[in-house]
């Protein structure tokens, strides 16, 4: 039987992780995050598949296919599209895909701006403020509703 695909999408910025205001996201690089998420998916009996755009259009196109890719989870980290994208939050809502929204840092402690999530009202969990290990729980996460429901 194949293994239950999740999808995992970075939004802007995060491919410059390690080097990007490490004061604010730490040092760990968008790789390490990747390749911790390929091991603990392993690990889970899950299929992990990963995804980094700068580009809004792109990761709408990625959600798109998604649909009809074996996707059943995603876990997103929309980064600043967190707090402008319409467009992608539609594409969340128009694929039916359960999904956690994970921010590396705890917006909530940072501008007023980044307190307004456009997903978060989609969105099955938010993780915000644990670094790199909010990715490893939302995964944890989704093992665990897709083995409830199996
Ligand atoms: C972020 C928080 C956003 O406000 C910011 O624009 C990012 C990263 C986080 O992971 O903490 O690029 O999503």
């Amino acid at each position: 039987m194949n293994s239950p695909r999740i999808l995992v999408l970075h939004g802007p910025n995060l491919n410059l992780l390690g080097t990007r205001e490490p004061e604010v996201y730490g040092h760990i690089t968008l790789p390490d995050i990747d390749q911790g998420l390929a091991t603990l998916g392993r690990e889970l009996g899950l299929d992990v598949q990963v995804f980094q755009s700068n580009h809004e259009g792109a990761l709408i196109d990625r959600l798109h296919a998604a649909r009809a890719d074996g996707t059943c989870f995603v876990i997103i980290n929309p980064a600043a599209y967190t707090h402008t994208s319409v467009a992608l939050r539609d594409a969340l809502a128009a694929i039916d895909k359960p999904f956690v929204e994970v921010h590396l840092s705890n917006v909530y402690r940072r501008e007023s701006f980044r307190h307004q999530s456009y997903f978060s009202s989609l969105a099955e969990a938010v993780i915000s403020g644990c670094g790199a290990l909010g990715y490893s729980l939302a995964l944890r996460y989704a093992a665990d509703k897709l083995s409830a429901k199996a």
